[in-house]
């Protein structure tokens, strides 16, 4: 804390959660975009944030991406035994196993000691399928485990690059274009200014599952993500804490 206070990063912080109007932000140094090691220390701070909060048999739900991975990563010692589930916020996207909601929860329950469901459906669905699939019993299971969660950690997305891990289809990333696309978080995306202009039909956390969920632990860093950052946060439900890094934190207080 002495370090950070010399960097001017506990100031940074301060402003930073100021303007965003939310519960916290912790501001790692560096830009995630340009070293792997930046990324490691915002899922040291998200696995730190997460043992601060988390009490023993509660749930948590995880999204996917390369950011939570190093938040399943650094989960500390002091977490294990506390008989923690962890459930997999969204379903599959993109071919890298790695990275997906439910090989997270599967590592972050292995490091715990404690227990997770998996969720097996791809998370961008049909409107025929979405109705099949949320009657089946076992995935209305993980979905109420999701609802009710106790703590959410999830990754921000630049809009395109979703889109295009998504595979999106060229009509739809042609909507996201017009309308300026520059944010992605559980399958919606918005505008600069927080607007939501498209949402995928995904099965999993919905934006306004999060208005009952205590505890919110938003984790995004890097230069390429300080619009996505602002413009998720103008909707953020205001329980979020945001970690994120210096050159995302920097431009973000900028504009
Ligand atoms: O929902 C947002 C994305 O999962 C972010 O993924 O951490 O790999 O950039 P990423």
């Amino acid at each position: 804390h002495i370090m950070k206070e010399f960097s001017g990063i506990s100031s940074l912080e301060m402003e930073l959660t100021n303007k965003l109007g939310i519960k916290g932000c912790i501001i790692v140094p560096g830009n995630a975009d340009e070293s792997e090691w930046v990324k490691s220390e915002l899922g040291k701070m998200g696995a730190e944030q997460l043992s601060k909060i988390v009490q023993p048999k509660q749930t948590i739900s995880v999204t996917g991406g390369t950011t939570i991975a190093s938040v399943a990563e650094a989960l500390p010692e002091n977490l294990k035994n506390k008989e923690l589930l962890f459930v997999p916020a969204r379903g599959g996207i993109g071919a890298d196993l790695q990275y997906q909601a439910n090989s997270l929860c599967q590592i972050m329950a292995k490091k715990t000691a404690g227990d997770y469901m998996v969720l097996y459906v791809p998370d961008q669905v049909t409107k025929e399928l979405y109705h099949s699939f949320i009657n089946d019993s076992s995935i209305r299971e993980v979905l109420l485990k999701i609802k009710s969660s106790d703590v959410v950690i999830h990754g921000i997305g630049d809009a395109i690059t979703m889109a295009k891990r998504r595979n999106t289809s060229q009509f739809e990333m042609d909507i996201l274009l017009e309308q300026q696309a520059v944010a992605e978080a559980f399958g919606y995306y918005f505008d600069e200014n927080g607007k939501e202009v498209n949402k995928v039909n995904t099965i999993g956390l919905q934006l306004e599952d999060l208005q009952h969920i205590p505890h919110i632990i938003a984790i995004a860093g890097g230069v390429s993500k300080a619009k996505a950052i602002k413009a998720y946060m103008k909707i953020a439900p205001k329980n979020t804490i945001l970690v994120t890094d210096e050159s995302a934190a920097k431009l973000i207080l900028k504009g």
